[in-house]
């Protein structure tokens, strides 16, 4: 089985925290990783495919290889993913042709990424030595705009050129797509397009977050199995995507909201439903979402990727949801028997249960083994349902519980109870409580972790054959001997049980307890080396924040793991006996168990790490609007002459207002209109287009006219100003316009919403004809032929300190004023840019996330925000943006940014834009760093990401 979730490496610019990542999904019990690459991002400048530093990809084989995690490669072109224009770059945008079409110009603009990104992956391939096991051309290419008989035969065509595109840079791995139509599109046997595996993707609890409680029941599926028997029989049925969370934007709630939404509950009742399905490829999209830095997103999102993931976006594992997947995923990965069942339709009140709970058989072929999957048939259902389950066994039919008592169901809870189950050798004849993992340990003992919520009653059942149960830990429990079985009955709580039933050692835990185990996978010889098989050894252990991993090396065991309070961890199962134990490579004092397991304890005292107040630190400034001053020269600006545009939006101006034609397609623009006035100017009005959640100012010479201050659906708008003083007749006049740009939008089916122009779409001013107008204007500081290849194409706007590369580290702020940013502010509609500096130091070993957090006041939800204090900020790190703060929208407050990105052992600098929308300017409401945690971790230091310092830029402006 692929166990595997979905974790975007652009999405953490730090290649020395990838293998974090890939050792906290390896520790849920996954097998694998999905990950997207970013073309938008990587070819930002026409043919300059840019592939080091923080954008290689080495470091993400090298480290999944390492914690053993396979990958499924997913390089688009065309990705989605709730990026800017889904990763299509801005200079694509501006073609003619149909983007994701057959048309030759859009082809071409595709094969120097593909060419350089299938080669890196073909590079990565399990063939090599490599851990790439699948790739993914395309991606939900379903949804292709406009056509309604899909797929077409000139969309099979392009499905079918992209792959031989890939096979061309050397992919030799299997083809799987995602079909989110679930329709058996370019499944094998289709023709042309085909892939080697059809899969599909799934979205069932939407994206609601606001209302996080109240499942949608609309695309919950009743039947996969049979879709999948006739789209597909011949290939194992694989979810490419499936929901683990969501996104959220401008003016939204914050992506907590979004764990809710997707939480623990919702994966125990819509995962297991999923294997019910026989679900044997399961991509769970996101297990680590990560942030929207440097204005990667789509004009949805904001700052924030946490997605509500199981992983937060700050790398910790406190989620419930992470836990829950721990037990599914250990659960399948010692299933052998569930690759080969079959899975047959669910039925309402079937194998004994009342009506309201349905049961879904998925039935052992070359096995005797099981697996009912109960739930209730509303699956949103809050009812506590009280069952027996009736069912064949090798031993004949039982009704569960046997002894009394009946199973219960809570609400929004599923279940997998098993028949005929097999432990390494030993039978489990049934269980109704849920099944964690089972060991080898030395010589022929086994252990078996059981587990079941508070208070539920279950039964576990052995062959007679094995020697009588005997409890040896925690209260008592039933024994009884039935016919020719040994059955187990207990009520569930929060005390540990240990059964011995020969050398098999039964553990009968609570939920919460089995959250506590770790399954740790030991190394292999290679080829396997960390990589998951069935034949592997692995060892149990109890306690502690997180486990990474382990090794043993003749008697000693040596683990690596993460502790945020004193931790006793337990050695439960280990293939060979255990005489002394390391934890992070310290040696602790083995204690022994009444059972025969170890328990070493681990200290955790508070490390008294002190992190600077930055409100309070000395900050410069520096005007970053100087265009709204007298004698501002625009020269070196970009004339917009273009009387023509590719763009499918036909043009209202007599030249091309459009941003994307003069190659500008992220963070903010500035427009200069000049004019000279004939005295009847009274008023003019613009259409502007900045995406979702967008704001605007608006300036004529030195005096503010207005601005659109955004809402959270609003990507364009028209804005009327009045002049309220006559112009002077033949003097010139300029009108200055700050649009702030949140990212193009995605490709939507039959739409050109992707090619949507940012920019001013169209004016008027009082008057005069458009004619009268000449406009100028400037983006990011070289446009598409962009200055910081390092932090890439996006990570700039148009802004004067921006241009100028002073949100970069030592910025030549000497002679620049004294002013702070929370203190002073801005004292007039404008922008303002201050930049500060401070040390970290971080000892090593600790894992310490970090958040910039705006708006300290703890104004919480969108009611609250000051709508009449509206101010827009961009947060530079040592030069990466990572945030954009929208005062009077929020969400997020909150921006988490990585080690690596901050140096945790010496100097920081910030940069903070600060874009007063009123006309009295604003003030940052509070604004701090917060450490998130004190982690004593076992994590390995990154090293930090490159961070180029500031140096003149020729000709900027
Ligand atoms: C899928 C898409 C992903 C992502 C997801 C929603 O349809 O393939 O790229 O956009 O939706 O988060």
């Amino acid at each position: 089985m692929i166990f595997s979730g979905e974790f975007h490496p652009f999405r953490l610019p730090v290649p020395g925290l990838w293998l974090d990542i890939f050792q906290k999904v390896k520790a849920a019990g996954f097998t694998g990783v999905s990950f997207y690459t970013n073309w938008g991002l990587l070819e930002g400048n026409p043919g300059q495919v840019v592939t080091d530093g923080v954008w290689s990809l080495e470091e993400f084989f090298a480290s999944a290889k390492e914690a053993g995690i396979y990958l499924i490669a997913r390089p688009g072109p065309y990705i989605n993913a709730e990026t800017s224009a889904g990763g299509i770059p801005g200079w694509v945008l501006r073609i003619k042709a149909q983007i994701r079409s057959m048309s030759e110009e859009y082809l071409n603009t595709t094969q120097k990424y593909v060419s350089t990104l299938g080669k890196i992956i073909a590079d990565a391939q399990i063939t090599k030595g490599g851990p790439v096991i699948l790739m993914q051309p395309e991606n939900e290419y379903t949804t292709w705009p406009g056509v309604t008989d899909f797929p077409s035969d000139t969309n099979k065509e392009y499905m079918a050129y992209v792959e031989r595109q890939f096979r061309d840079a050397g992919i030799v791995v299997p083809f799987m797509d995602n079909d989110n139509e679930i329709s058996g599109y370019f499944a094998p046997g289709t023709g042309p397009g085909e892939v080697d595996l059809y899969g599909i993707d799934s979205y069932p609890m939407r994206y609601d977050c606001a209302n996080p409680y109240v499942w949608p029941t609309y695309r919950f599926s009743h039947d996969w199995q049979s879709t999948h028997q006739k789209q597909s029989p011949r290939t194992p049925f694989a979810i490419a995507e499936f929901q683990g969370g969501s996104g959220e934007g401008w003016g939204g709630v914050n992506q907590d909201k979004c764990a809710i939404l997707v939480n623990e509950e919702a994966e125990r009742v819509v995962y297991k439903n999923n294997y019910a399905f026989h679900a044997a490829i399961f991509n769970i999209y996101m297990i680590y979402g990560g942030t929207n830095w440097g204005n990667l997103g789509y004009q949805g999102g904001d700052t924030s990727y946490d997605y509500g993931a199981a992983i937060t976006e700050d790398r910790q594992v406190w989620r419930e949801k992470y836990s829950e997947l721990k037990l599914q995923a250990n659960f399948l990965k010692v299933s052998p028997a569930y690759l080969t069942a079959k899975s047959t339709a669910s039925i309402n009140g079937s194998y004994g249960v009342p009506d309201s709970i349905s049961v879904t058989p998925v039935k052992g072929t070359d096995t005797n083994t099981n697996f009912y999957v109960v739930r209730h048939g509303d699956f949103t259902s809050l009812e506590s349902t009280l069952y027996k389950l009736t069912v064949p066994t090798i031993i004949g039919n039982v009704t569960i519980p046997q002894i009394h008592g009946s199973l219960r169901l809570n609400g929004r809870d599923s279940k997998i109870h098993v028949t005929d189950y097999d432990i390494g050798g030993v039978a489990l004849t049934y269980s109704s409580a849920e099944i964690f993992t089972w060991v080898k340990g030395p010589a022929s003992s086994r252990v078996l972790v059981l587990y079941g919520s508070e208070g539920e009653t279950h039964e576990a059942a052995f062959p007679l054959g094995l020697s009588k149960p005997i409890l040896i830990e925690g209260p008592d429990i039933i024994v009884e001997q039935h016919t020719s079985m040994w059955i187990l009955h207990w009520d569930v709580n929060s005390s540990r049980r240990v059964v011995h039933i020969g050398d098999l050692q039964v553990h009968l835990v609570w939920r919460n307890e089995a959250y506590n185990l770790w399954v740790l996978e030991l190394p292999a010889e290679n080829p396997i080396g960390n990589f998951t098989s069935m034949a592997k050894d692995r060892v149990l252990v109890g306690g502690g924040y997180l486990m990474r991993s382990a090794k043993i090396v003749g008697t000693k065991l040596d683990l690596i793991g993460d502790i945020n309070a004193t931790t006793t961890i337990e050695v439960i199962s280990a293939p060979t006996v255990i005489k002394s134990i390391s934890f992070n490579g310290l040696a602790y004092p083995i204690s022994k168990t009444n059972l025969g397991s170890s328990t070493i304890t681990v200290k955790y005292t508070s490390p008294g790490i002190k992190i600077p107040n930055i409100s309070e630190l000395e900050w410069k400034y520096v005007d970053s609007l100087p265009e709204i001053h007298s004698g501002f020269n625009d020269t070196l600006y970009t004339s917009l002459t273009r009387i023509e545009s590719n763009n499918p939006r036909n043009l209202s101006t007599p030249t091309s207002l459009y941003a994307m034609d003069y190659g500008y397609h992220t963070g903010s623009f500035i427009y200069r209109g000049h004019f000279i006035a004939n005295g009847h100017e009274k008023s003019a009005w613009l259409n502007i287009s900045g995406g979702n959640g967008y704001g605007h100012s608006i300036w004529l010479n030195q005096t503010f006219l207005g601005s659109w201050v955004g809402e959270a659906s609003i990507q364009n708008n028209v804005h009327n100003v009045k002049f309220s003083k006559e112009l002077e007749q033949g003097k010139p006049y300029v009108l200055t316009v700050l649009i702030d740009h949140m990212g193009y939008d995605e490709e939507a089916p039959g739409t050109d919403a992707i090619k949507f122009p940012r920019g001013i779409l169209n004016f008027d001013l009082s008057g005069h004809g458009q004619d009268d107008i000449t406009w100028k204007m400037t983006g990011n500081f070289g446009g598409e032929r962009y200055a910081d290849l390092t932090r890439g194409p996006l990570n700039e706007g148009s802004m004067y300190a921006e241009r100028q590369g002073y949100h970069l580290p030592s910025p030549p702020d000497e002679q620049w004023d004294l002013a702070n940013p929370v203190k002073d502010g801005v004292e007039k509609a404008g922008v303002g840019f201050f930049t500060t500096s401070f040390d970290l130091n971080i000892p090593t070993g600790w894992d310490v996330p970090m958040s910039f957090v705006f708006n300290t006041s703890n104004k919480s939800s969108v009611d609250e925000y000051n709508t009449n204090n509206n101010y827009r900020c961009q947060l530079f790190v040592n030069g990466y943006q990572f945030g954009k703060y929208v005062n009077n929208l929020g969400p997020q407050t909150s921006f988490p940014v990585p080690e690596g990105i901050l140096n945790y052992a010496g100097k920081n600098y910030i940069g903070l834009t600060l874009w007063a929308l009123d006309q009295n300017g604003a003030k940052i409401d509070g604004f701090n760093i917060v450490p998130n945690n004190f982690i004593l971790s076992g994590y390995q230091r990154p090293k930090p990401a490159p961070i180029p310092e500031w140096q003149q830029r020729q000709n900027a402006y």
